[in-house]
């Protein structure tokens, strides 16, 4: 019997703090006329003091499975897309994992910037479809504002902060994920990068002067490379799944630039209304921009069950890529009860979280006691 990964759930979430282009304006050379001009961005979100990219993940990722029956104890997989990271390591992904009460889930993160929800979206999809998992958590979370150079005018204005996230489930009903394409071409690796803190350039006190730890872009190159991409992947991922053009109800592309979306349609041959647009209020968010968009499709009304999807993303390594979808999910009316018994599971989750901490630390106290090893030694 063939196996089927479904979307069951949807969340986003955005910081409250709103950044305006007329704000931008004050701060570096540059007009709002210019912004909404060359990228169709007139505001952005900015994540505040005590925001991170976990935490937006974990309100994204609580939202979904909130419009689910399943369990936060019930999940298998999650994998947390973002080029903001809470860290290096651990994962941002173990970090929802813990919070949600996710005790039996695998957690990773994944890197291919703003593509990166796409392909965590079909590693997740082909697990289930192959039967060695029953479901999985997919976010894509980002505080790029905290990598990004705030006297550089002309990345600056492009970026936001957010997060959304989807469940997918198994099922023998046929729709779901219906084909992906994954590219990648390294050789254009510098055309958009953040050039230090990694191995090859650790932290240093002339890195830092030299903000070498924020956003690097050629703008007018990853324009040319995006406009292509998109094209190409999504005919390819339309193909594969056995469809034409015409088939596809509405394209949710990732959100960079406004001018790219538009010549991206026209290449297409698509009506401007097949493409879902947000940039206007949240710029690019790399990750979260696509199930940020498609939360806010299904929301507007713009999908509906049955419906073909094409999410389609670009963005630095350089990567891109097109997955198409067969919505089937529709909203589940949760009861008072099942919320109240999802509140106390997220409390007890909180509660073991630090329970464990506690008792790793006394193991660690009890051990280091009996073996008489100390790490001097
Ligand atoms: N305000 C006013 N003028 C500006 C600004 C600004 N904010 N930024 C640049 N300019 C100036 C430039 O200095 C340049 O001036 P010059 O001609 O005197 O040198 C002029 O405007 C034109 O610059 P261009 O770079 O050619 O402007 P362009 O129309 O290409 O727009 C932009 C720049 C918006 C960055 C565009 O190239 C773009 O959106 N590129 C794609 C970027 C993108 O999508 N990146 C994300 C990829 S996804 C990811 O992985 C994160």
């Amino acid at each position: 019997m063939p196996r089927y990964a479904h979307v069951i759930g949807w969340g986003m979430a955005l910081p409250d703090q709103v950044l305006t282009n007329e704000e931008l304006a004050q701060k570096v050379d540059t007009s709002s006329e210019w912004i909404i001009a060359r990228t169709g961005i007139h505001e952005r979100r900015i994540a505040g003091k005590n925001e991170t990219t976990a935490s937006l993940a974990l309100r994204a990722a609580s939202q979904a499975l909130e419009r689910t029956s399943l369990d936060p104890r019930q999940v298998q997989l999650i994998i947390v897309a973002t080029s903001s990271p809470e860290h290096l390591f651990p994962a941002t992904a173990c970090l929802i994992q813990d919070r949600l009460g996710a005790r039996s889930a695998g957690a990773f993160d994944l890197s291919a910037a703003c593509t990166g929800f796409i392909y965590a979206l079909n590693m997740a999809a082909q697990a289930i479809r192959s039967g060695s998992l029953d479901n999985a958590i997919v976010v894509g979370a980002e505080t790029l504002s905290r990598i990004v150079d705030w006297e550089d005018r002309s990345t600056c204005i492009l970026f936001g902060d957010g997060a959304g996230a989807f469940v997918l489930q198994a099922s023998e009903r046929p729709g779901g994920v219906l084909s992906c394409v994954m590219r990648s071409d390294g050789s254009g690796g510098d055309l958009l990068s953040v050039p230090a803190g990694g191995s090859r350039m650790p932290t240093t006190h002339e890195t830092v002067q030299k903000r070498l730890h924020t956003i690097h872009m050629n703008g007018r190159e990853v324009f040319r490379f995006a406009v292509k991409a998109m094209v190409s992947a999504t005919r390819e991922a339309v193909a594969r799944a056995g469809l034409d053009m015409e088939e596809i109800e509405l394209v949710v592309p990732h959100q960079a630039n406004l001018r790219i979306l538009e010549n991206a349609a026209r290449s297409l041959r698509l009506p401007p209304d097949r493409f879902f647009v947000n940039i206007e209020h949240y710029g690019n968010t790399s990750t979260a921009s696509i199930p940020v968009a498609v939360c806010e499709a299904v929301e507007g009304g713009r999908v509906s069950p049955g419906d073909h999807l094409v999410l389609v993303g670009f963005g630095a390594g350089l990567t891109w890529g097109a997955l198409t979808l067969q919505w089937v999910a529709q909203e589940q009316a949760v009861s008072t009860g099942r919320r109240f018994q999802r509140r106390i599971l997220a409390w007890l989750a909180r509660l073991s979280s630090f329970l464990r901490r506690i008792w790793l630390h006394v193991e660690g106290l009890i051990w280091g006691a009996s073996s008489g090893d100390s790490p001097e030694e």
